[in-house]
């Protein structure tokens, strides 16, 4: 893992965005895409850039269960307004929240998946160790599947809705094993909630207790940090 720990989320963010940008010049045009507070500053960055996703393809990490693309704190929706609005890709997927036939979800998407092999993978990690929505205790051999929320997920993820009980229990997530087989992976982290996972991730044993833990097996991962977030690595 190549650790790198900038001295500001606008560096981080601008750091990511020259992966990105390096990752798209060479021709490799399949992004694994994420939500929340992490990558947005990376979204930024693209959003101001003279890139071009025309012929790019975005297949994202998760999306909730019951949210439907026009719901404002549906991840499909996070992502128009992030970047799609302002790049538009050649396609763009996310998982079905609204599809309650999960069986069918899951073969929808692991199809996607295998027609477009991710070349970069932008992650966040939840305080409790996860990437996509793969929470502790899951299987290091999981492909998309449907996942049950840990409290401390809906507790971290509350400041997007109106109250605790509004977010969904439930998404749908890539799953570990998929995220493993993209050819090169970003990690953004910031702030002192994530130290601990984030010291854990790159010290701690590999374990499905703290699932980024498995990215110390992947050849070509990068690691983003503001020194918060890095403030518990030895
Ligand atoms: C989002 C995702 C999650 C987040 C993680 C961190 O698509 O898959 O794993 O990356 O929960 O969220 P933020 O960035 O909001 O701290």
């Amino acid at each position: 893992m190549e650790i790198i720990v900038l001295d500001s989320v606008e560096a981080i963010g601008k750091k990511a965005a020259e992966i990105v940008k390096e990752t798209l010049i060479t021709g490799q045009e399949n992004f694994g895409l994420a939500t929340g507070s992490s990558p947005e500053g990376l979204y930024k960055e693209l959003r101001e850039s003279d890139l071009d996703f025309s012929q790019a393809t975005s297949v994202n990490l998760d999306e909730y269960v019951g949210l439907g693309a026009n719901h404002p704190q549906s991840y499909a929706y996070f992502m128009q307004e992030q970047l799609f609005d302002s790049k538009p890709f050649k396609a763009s997927y996310l998982p079905n929240g609204l599809n309650s036939n999960e069986s069918d979800e899951i073969s929808r998407y692991e199809a996607i998946l295998k027609e477009h092999p991710i070349d970069l993978q932008i992650l966040g990690i939840g305080t409790n160790g996860h990437i996509g929505f793969n929470e502790p205790g899951s299987s290091f051999q999981s492909v998309t599947h449907k996942v049950n929320l840990t409290p401390s997920t809906i507790e971290a993820n509350k400041r997007f809705f109106e109250s605790a009980d509004q977010v969904p229990s439930q998404a749908y997530s890539m799953g570990i094993k998929s995220i493993m087989q993209a050819k090169k992976i970003v990690l953004i982290a910031f702030g002192k909630n994530k130290a601990d996972a984030i010291a854990g991730m790159i010290e701690g044993p590999v374990t499905e207790d703290l699932p980024a833990s498995i990215l110390q097996k992947h050849p070509n991962v990068t690691v983003l940090l503001d020194s918060a977030a890095a403030s518990k690595l030895s």
